[in-house]
């Protein structure tokens, strides 16, 4: 890269509204805008790594096996931690669900059937669908979106970013005996908390399923990357939302040039660093959530890195806030390389 590009690349700050899509504006500042020297009051970038020796680790005595980090405007960034097979059977009957996992691996039964699922892994799992980890081989530690707006695998540009064929499938009925005897509980999520109906068999066994699951599942592995020799490219778009305010994006390495430093007039950001062994920034944790509320100055980073990672982006609408468990692991970031404030 000539020091020219790197100029520009450095200086041009672009303000878009409505995403990548939206009208903007490109200015140059004699400043690098994202290196603020401190910040008083709540509305800041923050990274939020949730590994086993952050915040709380799941409860066993609580109704809700997730924990929400970030909400607002009907949107709930969770963790949900799941060492061992979870008991109860979770019901969410205000949201869709994305089900992210950063870690582990085992089977989710649902309301249509099961699949095993590992690191990489996107579930999809929509609105009053049930389901629970049946079977945990590796703990799993996953990040759960939870949007008011339908959501559905759906890429853009719609052909070379994943293969709907072959890279998203549906859960099977499975071969497992029925259980009896046993007591089930399915946590229903609502409006106001959450309320648990009992049953004496698994409501989530199935005998036939006829039409497609809406349950899917697709792998961060199986996005197929969109280079560009020269200049840049908006990431792809994996998962939409009808309702057109939650939006998830790919962002893995790949050749395209350094994003601009921008300001989102519209969306929340959310990165999350999938798996490595490259990095984005200074992002190299899997499960880390670096995020960017609207308005807020940031530079994207360099993608086409001399490793390959995978990471992917989330925008909504919705204006976030920190839970207390959020808080709690919350620590102040800058916006060049998301790197730790002072750190
Ligand atoms: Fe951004």
């Amino acid at each position: 890269m000539s020091d020219k590009k790197q100029l520009v690349s450095d200086t041009v700050n672009h303000y878009s509204r409505d995403g990548f899509v939206g009208t903007g504006a490109h200015t140059t500042r004699p400043h690098y805008v994202p290196s603020y020297s401190k910040i008083e009051g709540d509305y800041a970038p923050y990274r939020l790594e949730f590994s086993s020796q952050n915040g709380k680790v799941h409860d066993p005595q609580s109704h809700d096996p997730s924990i929400p980090l970030l909400s607002g405007d009907g949107v709930v960034v969770s963790i949900l931690r799941a060492p061992e097979p979870v008991p109860v059977t979770v019901k969410n009957v205000t949201s869709d669900e994305v089900h992210y996992l950063v870690a582990g691996s085992g089977t989710l039964k649902s309301d249509f059937g099961s699949f095993d699922c590992q690191a990489g892994d996107f579930i999809l799992v929509p609105r009053a669908a049930g389901y629970r980890y049946t079977e945990v081989n590796i703990p799993i530690e996953s990040i759960v979106v939870s949007t008011a707006g339908e959501l559905s695998v759906d890429p853009f540009p719609p052909r070379g970013v994943l293969n709907m064929g072959s890279a998203v499938t549906e859960p099977k009925i499975g071969d497992m005996p029925l259980q009896t005897g046993n007591i089930f509980e399915t946590v229903f999520k609502h409006l106001g908390g959450t309320t648990s109906h009992f049953y004496d068999f698994d409501p989530l066994d199935i005998e036939t399923i006829a039409g497609s699951s809406p349950v899917k599942k697709f792998s961060i592995h199986d996005v197929l990357t969109l280079n560009v020799s020269e200049g840049g490219i908006t990431p792809p778009r994996l998962i939409n939302d009808n309702s057109g305010q939650t939006l998830f994006f790919h962002l893995g390495s790949r050749q395209s040039d350094r994003p601009p430093i921008h300001v989102n007039a519209d969306y929340d950001e959310l990165i999350v660093y999938a798996s490595g062994p490259g990095s984005y920034g200074s992002m190299d944790v899997p499960g880390t959530i670096a995020w960017v509320p609207k308005g807020i100055p940031h530079h994207g980073a360099e993608e086409n890195t001399p490793e390959p990672y995978q990471a992917w982006l989330v925008e909504t609408r919705a204006s976030l806030q920190l839970t207390a468990e959020g808080r709690s692991i919350a620590k102040l970031m800058e916006t060049g390389v998301y790197g730790l404030k002072d750190g």
